[in-house]
């Protein structure tokens, strides 16, 4: 039996990966760019052993049926086909936040079982291979493997399966000093999946072309703005990307954004009405994301709080990459 535990964290996309290349391989169709956050952290534990019977995947304690096994035996699968004959995996994956809520579990999910499972395969992958891997079953996990700020560059139109495409890291954590504070609207899940969401846009919105001509002049603007160290630009881009997204998202009849969403927008723009450097993001779900500079935290995080709708108030800061770590995972 071969094992390995690796450590990730969710990001939070400042340009925004919305929509998918027309060919097979999970090929972004624009690029992004994301924060790696600091506080939030999924730990899985990856075994391959010959005498395991089949795949045993125990996802926040509970054996993952459907959908979510599935994913995660095509990424094991992956390895499998690399790593020649390693047998059955036993994989436990434990978030220390609410998984399903809109906070990026998928990214921080795929990031740490694609470390992990590279890992006990005995594979010596270098992070731009493991995030390669972790791309395929999610894109934005590509970014998760690194920390600070990352960018997963678009797909070529006419990607084979087997074009390698990875994200990389633009800036180390210490770059431009941000908090992201997550206002979280709701504990249930989201009702329509990013993947399901980009497809329909795609397909149906009369806004996806503006979408997909717009994303790409967005993150590069947004990037030249970071390299700048230039905050109140990051933030201003962040907002115009999450607007824009959303919009052609709508179009389409995919609206993640709730009542309370609306409310904490409107906090964050009126804060910013008053003088202070706070933008806002919003992701495939109807929680909040604001941008703010640490100094400014405390009094953001306060008006989110006294917002309704907002149920509570996570504030992390800008964290390392997917790592691996000795030990059990969690039980
Ligand atoms: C709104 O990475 O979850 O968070 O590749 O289909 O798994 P799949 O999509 P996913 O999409 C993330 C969408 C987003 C924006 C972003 O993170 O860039």
């Amino acid at each position: 039996v071969s094992e390995a535990v690796a450590l990730a964290h969710p990001n939070v996309a400042l340009s925004k990966y919305w929509g998918k290349r027309d060919v097979r391989g999970n090929f972004p169709a624009v690029p992004s760019l994301s924060v790696t956050l600091a506080t939030l952290t999924t730990r899985t534990r990856v075994r391959f052993g010959r005498s395991f019977a089949g795949d045993r995947i125990l996802l926040g304690g509970a054996t993952a049926e459907g959908t979510a096994r599935q994913r995660v035996v095509e990424l094991l699968d992956r390895v499998r086909g690399v790593a020649g004959d390693l047998g059955g995996a036993e994989v436990v994956s434990d978030n220390d936040f609410p998984t399903g809520s809109g906070l990026a579990s998928s990214a921080s999910g795929f990031a740490a079982l694609a470390l992990a499972a590279v890992r006990a395969a005995g594979l010596d992958w270098d992070a731009s291979q493991v995030s390669d891997l972790a791309r395929r079953s999610s894109a934005s996990a590509a970014r998760s493997i690194f920390g600070g700020f990352v960018e997963l560059p678009a797909g070529e139109p006419d990607a084979l399966e087997t074009t390698r495409l990875s994200a990389r890291a633009v800036a180390p954590a210490n770059h431009l000093p941000i908090s992201v504070l997550v206002a979280i609207t709701t504990e249930a899940a989201k009702p329509i999946g990013s993947t399901e969401g980009m497809r329909a846009t795609l397909e149906r919105s009369p806004f996806a072309g503006a979408w997909l001509e717009e994303a790409p002049r967005l993150h590069a603007r947004l990037r030249d703005a970071l390299l700048a160290r230039d905050f109140s630009s990051v933030g201003c881009l962040a907002e115009s990307s999450a607007l824009a997204m959303h919009a052609s998202a709508i179009a389409a009849g995919v609206i993640y954004l709730s009542g309370a969403t609306l409310e904490a927008l409107t906090t964050i723009r009126a804060l910013r009405g008053s003088g202070l450097a706070v933008y806002a993001s919003i992701d495939a779900g109807p929680h909040v994301k604001a941008l703010a500079q640490p100094a400014d935290a405390a009094r953001v995080r306060a008006a989110l709080e006294g917002t309704p709708g907002v149920l509570r108030v996570v504030d992390a800061g800008v964290g390392e990459g997917a790592r691996l770590v000795n030990g059990e995972a969690s039980p």
